[in-house]
């Protein structure tokens, strides 16, 4: 039984047909798919890390932080639009990998996405508490620090140190309260979704809008600010690449689009418009925020919670305070939803091919939900909300998500060579270069950040390892099938 076993893609359109009858309809048009993406991506990165990436990392020039980090994502987006056209399935890199790099590989990415959704939930339920905490302030209902700051933190990759707070309430209570709503079977209409993005975007363009008017140029001087200790990624052009690595964080979700491919019209032609549509939106809207925010504010400022909030604070508009935070508000507990409900997908197909047990497969006879693995899923996520702060969360999901792009850049010039036959609609241009390209920038971008996060990858990495190999590897239904010839010849 070889590791490297491909699902055939002919079997995946199959079990897609089978899934896809009856229950998930063909609704969704290029402008939809784009406003899903451009829904799932703004979220805590802008609202939040912008603020901690310019303080400690890279200055004003988060600015270039932000565009650095865009090509990356550029790049990686090209890949997916090939896969996603290719493949218009409810895939995730977890599926493109089963069919082009093997079981292995796929799995790799399984496990990593887990550090996408589940702790990206986490991370951005975290940063809603920040939100959420200085609205109640403004409100006049305190709560106090210990109540809304996370006990612990971790450094050198795993030691764990008490901070003096209690909890993170309001995270958990966020990721606890969209766990429920998941089980119960809310279904995230695209109208629902429409108004948060319109909610969103209205609020990141008065930001820009009314912010652009009161800027001081003089906060942005020096522009990159110089690295005055020697410690690589504080200051100086080391830590506009760190910066990048941080904010980076803003951009995940545009691959989420591509998990919604069998809801789409049109999935060859749109796919590519709404991963490669919102990506672009979001980096334009999020290049003219980093600017707004650090010409507003100095960017020693912004080391907060609610740094959107204390940038704005500066134009001296009373209102303009209280509608941002509703709006991010409402847009981070959306983000939370998504990625609440984009893991148990993961977990399915992978119970689905056998590499994780049954019982993560199960579905709710009454809500028809996968209730197992929501509540498996909010629960850890709120655990994780609740005791650990936003930076050691958010990077861990950065370096996790990059080294998936990674591998689907990899994985689209693999399936170049061993499968040129198939039908591309879309077609990743100037094959190897834009894949390599996009591995080499994600790569980079991984290698600047701090030692303890790759520590935290490689436990991370380990875990997965040990199941895959006690258990995944010895209930695959690919590897138990891989000599029946309906499988082989499938294509
Ligand atoms: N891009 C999403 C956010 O910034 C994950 O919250």
């Amino acid at each position: 039984m070889s590791l490297f076993a491909t699902k055939s893609i002919a079997a995946l359109m199959d079990e897609a047909g089978a899934e896809g009858e009856g229950s998930l309809k063909r609704a969704l048009g290029a402008t939809n798919l784009t406003l899903l993406g451009i829904g799932a991506i703004i979220g805590a990165g802008i609202f939040v890390l912008t603020g901690t990436a310019a303080a400690q990392y890279a200055g004003p020039a988060v600015v270039l932080s932000f565009i650095l980090s865009g090509i990356a994502c550029l790049f990686a987006g090209l890949c997916y639009a090939e896969f996603a056209s290719m493949i218009p399935i409810a895939g995730s890199a977890y599926t493109y990998a089963y069919s082009t790099l093997g079981e292995f590989l796929a799995w790799i990415i399984g496990w990593d996405l887990i550090l996408e959704y589940l702790f990206g939930a986490s991370t951005v339920a975290v940063g809603w508490s920040g939100y959420f905490t200085a609205l109640m302030n403004e409100w006049g209902l305190h709560i106090p620090a210990s109540l809304s700051n996370a006990p612990l933190t971790v450094t050198g990759g795993w030691h764990v140190h008490a901070t003096g707070a209690l909890l993170n309430l309001p995270a958990l209570v966020l990721a606890a309260a969209m766990t429920v709503l998941l089980v119960v079977g809310i279904k995230e209409s695209a109208n629902f979704n429409n108004f948060i993005v319109f909610v969103k975007v209205a609020i990141v363009l008065l930001v820009i809008g009314i912010g652009f008017a009161f800027v001081n140029p003089a906060n942005w001087h020096p522009f990159v600010p110089p690295n005055t200790t020697g410690q690589t990624g504080v200051y100086g052009w080391s830590g506009v690449i760190r910066g990048a690595g941080v904010i980076f964080f803003a951009y995940i979700g545009f691959d989420a689009v591509s998990t919604t491919a069998q809801e789409a019209r049109n999935p060859q032609r749109d796919m590519p418009i709404g991963i490669l549509g919102s990506l672009a939106i979001c980096t334009l809207l999020y290049i003219l925020m980093a600017l707004v925010m650090t010409g507003l504010a100095n960017y020693t400022e912004l080391n907060v919670a609610f740094p959107v909030y204390v940038a704005i604070a500066h134009t001296g508009i009373g209102w303009l305070k209280e509608v941002v935070n509703i709006g991010a508000i409402l847009g981070l507990a959306s983000v939370v939803l998504v990625m609440l409900m984009g893991q148990p997908r993961i977990f399915f197909s992978m119970a689905r091919d056998g590499l994780l047990p049954p019982v993560f497969g199960k579905v709710h006879p009454r809500f028809k939900t996968p209730y197992v693995t929501t509540i498996l899923t909010g629960s850890v996520a709120a655990i994780v909300a609740g005791l650990f702060p936003i930076q050691l969360l958010g990077e861990l999901v950065n370096i996790g998500t990059l080294l998936a792009f990674a591998i689907v850049c990899a994985a689209v010039i693999v399936l170049r060579r061993t499968r040129p036959d198939l039908h591309r609609p879309f077609r990743t241009p100037l094959v190897p270069l834009v894949p390599i390209l996009g591995i080499f920038c994600c790569v980079g971008l991984m290698v600047f950040l701090p030692l303890d996060t790759w520590i935290r990858l490689a436990v991370w990495l380990v875990i997965g390892l040990v199941i895959y190999f006690s258990y995944g590897r010895y209930h695959s239904r690919l590897q138990q099938n891989v000599e029946a010839p309906s499988a082989v010849a499938a294509d």
